[in-house]
């Protein structure tokens, strides 16, 4: 680890300014100096300013799996980096010196404190995060959210648009339902959810309040490669990005609202990220619970009640490895290297293995495919379980396999998974 020297600079209007002891010791953030402002949880401006000379990409990502762990490619709780569980595992104790686990720490302490602003602080270099939108570590999973949009965004009366793409999407239609008048203007259902449609044949409400999409279908492997434009009044669109978050860089000033669970690509269960522009909160309709309203977050800087604070967390140590890696360009070159190895082998087995979707829409993340023989399906999650190969059973709803190549997924699992396919096929052709 060559990472040396950071500093964490404080500076509160109301105290003199304290150079605290620095507790990213073993961080390595980018090469360039970062120097952010953040909220703090008391309201007062937090300036966070990190220098570091030298950075070693090398320690932070592990070229191949340990020998005790498989290759897991379930769909979430998915992988986590290898590095970040060690380093998590080393602080589980005794973090930094402080005496306790974060497990154990006061969310409202200096230490909690500085974890969640570092976590929000990383997010917002990742995503370049405009300073016009708000980002809340919320719980309840991005199914929650589900109903907070709606409730947010929405009078009762009002008429919203939903592009449904797969089953996330339209869970996110029905749970609208209840809040406002959600109304589908395309839906993949008939083609088994495996196509987007080109965006000019889009029947748009302009009344519509926001247009929803869930940017990368986790069941069915169908992605956005863009992103319709919402001809909506206010031309908000909303995405749930809860299983391509932070796969590749986004353009976030298009979105009103970004949602996500964490337990895909960013860390643990329990912890749902939402970005929001600023203007967009303050609006909930009466009825809607304290827990759903994004005014209560921001105002609280996601600390209105107990947050999810191990998870926060363990989210703040894959933004830092993320940014070290050389932050979303470097991580969509890597997703689009081993989607790539994976797609190739199913397209050129001659059918023995199919992939569904449309080519043009085809997830980075979650790889669904079939074998032509169904009856072998059994046995290759067996076979694939014995070379330490797990979760590669298909959604029940579909069936089939499905891989789940997350950023955690190492270029070793994939290059490991497709090795066997082949070696399955010649045996059972
Ligand atoms: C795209 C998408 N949206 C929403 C959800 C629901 O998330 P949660 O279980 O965190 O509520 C999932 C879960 O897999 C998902 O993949």
């Amino acid at each position: 680890m060559a990472a040396t020297v950071h500093s964490l600079l404080l500076q509160n209007p109301n105290h003199s300014s304290t150079i605290l002891k620095n507790p990213y010791s073993n961080i390595a953030f980018p090469s360039q100096s970062v120097n952010f402002m953040t909220p703090t949880r008391s309201n007062k401006s937090l300036c966070i300013t990190c220098t570091t000379q030298v950075q070693d990409l090398s320690t932070t990502a592990p070229a191949s799996q340990s020998q005790d762990r498989v290759f897991n490619f379930a769909a979430g709780p998915a992988t986590l980096p290898e590095n970040v569980l060690k380093k998590a595992e080393s602080e589980l104790y005794n973090w930094r010196g402080c005496g306790m686990s974060v497990m154990e720490m006061s969310h409202r302490g200096k230490e909690f404190l500085s974890i969640i602003q570092k976590a929000e602080a990383d997010l917002r270099a990742l995503l370049n995060i405009p300073e016009e939108y708000a980002v809340l570590f919320l719980q309840g999973g991005a199914t929650t959210q589900f109903a907070a949009v709606p409730l947010n965004l929405c009078k009762p009366e009002d008429p919203v648009d939903y592009l449904v793409t797969g089953s996330w999407g339209d869970k996110a239609f029905k749970e609208a339902q209840k809040f406002c008048k959600s109304n589908v203007i395309w839906s993949g259902k008939s083609d088994k959810y495996t196509k987007i449609p080109s965006f000019d044949e889009l029947e748009q409400n302009p009344d519509a309040k926001y247009l929803h999409i869930c940017a990368n279908e986790t069941i069915h492997g169908v992605e956005f490669k863009e992103y319709p434009t919402p001809k909506n009044k206010d031309r908000i669109l909303v995405a749930d990005m809860s299983s391509n978050f932070c796969s590749k860089p986004v353009d976030v000033s298009k979105f009103g609202i970004i949602y996500a669970g964490a337990q895909k690509n960013v860390g643990p269960s329990g912890v749902t990220v939402v970005i929001i522009r600023k203007d967009l909160i303050g609006n909930a309709q009466p009825i809607t619970p304290v827990m759903l309203d994004y005014k209560i977050h921001a105002e609280n800087n996601s600390l209105y009640n107990t947050p999810p604070c191990y998870g926060i967390y363990m989210c703040g140590l894959v933004f830092e490895d993320l940014l070290a890696q050389g932050g979303l360009v470097e991580i969509e070159k890597k997703n689009k290297k081993k989607a790539e190895i994976l797609y190739q082998t199913i397209d050129e087995s001659g059918g023995f293995y199919r992939c569904p979707v449309d080519k043009s829409v085809r997830s980075l993340m979650n790889v669904p495919f079939t074998l032509e023989k169904s009856d072998l399906e059994a046995e290759f999650i067996k076979e694939a379980a014995k070379e330490k190969m797990v979760q590669l059973k298909g959604h029940r709803s579909v069936g089939g396999m499905r891989a789940s190549i997350y950023n955690a997924m190492p270029l070793a699992g994939v290059e490991k998974l497709v090795a066997f396919m082949k070696d399955f096929q010649a045996r059972h052709a």
